[in-house]
């Protein structure tokens, strides 16, 4: 009986004690327009009203202010107070929400979205908040920009090949004119001198 009751309280203060808040990952990745869904869970208490629920879901700014991404007040979405840089950009999942996930479906991610996000939750049992850091890298699938800078290397290449190939052709050309020259002066040269000697000879006859 005594052990009974000792688990009973100490059942009781572990429930009404830790109140938490935690993302279901710590970092995520993502390319510009594509969609990405945050996730938060805390803790929830089945006999505790909804109206209790605030929340506050925030991008962390380097001036400290905070975008809003999203706003629950007394158990009820506030879009209004959204700031305008997620407007109509953010799905948020209801259902889920009664069973203490925040589930926050962003779409056509900028590259201006990467940043720290924070939850803080409000319940009448409890206060916590939980953060997670979004990377948003521009896409990759922009061949434009980079054609320019890369063609040129090949091009010149090829134009510096085609110099040397037609130097060589050149020089080829003329080493094998220059030997046929030599061999055809050198067989004319010969010939004369033949010539002049047997005239000679039948001279001196
Ligand atoms: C992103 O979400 C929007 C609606 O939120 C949807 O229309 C679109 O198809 C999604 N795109 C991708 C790549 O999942
Ligand atoms: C983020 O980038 C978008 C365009 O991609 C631009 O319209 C918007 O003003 C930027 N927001 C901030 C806060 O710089």
């Amino acid at each position: 009986m005594i052990c009974r009751i000792l688990l009973l309280i100490s059942l009781t203060s572990c429930v009404s004690g830790t109140f938490e808040v935690e993302v279901t990952q710590t970092s995520y990745q993502a390319e510009e327009n594509h969609n990405i869904t945050l996730e938060w869970m805390f803790t929830t208490k089945p006999d505790s009203s909804s109206t209790s629920l605030n929340i506050y879901c925030d991008m962390v700014t380097d001036n400290n202010e905070g975008s809003v991404l999203y706003h629950v007040h007394k158990g009820d979405e506030v879009p209004e107070s959204q700031d305008k840089q997620f407007a109509g950009r953010v799905q948020s999942d209801t259902d889920a929400l009664r069973e203490g996930r925040i589930r926050l479906h962003v779409s056509r991610l900028r590259t201006n979205d990467s940043g720290l996000y924070t939850c803080e939750v409000y319940t009448d049992y409890g206060t916590n908040s939980d953060r997670c850091d979004l990377n948003v890298t521009a896409a990759v699938d922009q061949p434009e920009p980079q054609k320019p800078t890369e063609s040129p290397q090949p091009e010149s290449r090829v134009r510096i090949s085609l110099f040397v190939g037609l130097t060589a052709a050149g020089l080829a050309v003329c080493a094998g004119l220059c030997f046929v020259f030599r061999l055809c002066y050198k067989s004319v040269k010969r010939e004369h001198t033949v010539v002049y000697e047997t005239e000679n000879m039948d001279a001196a006859e």
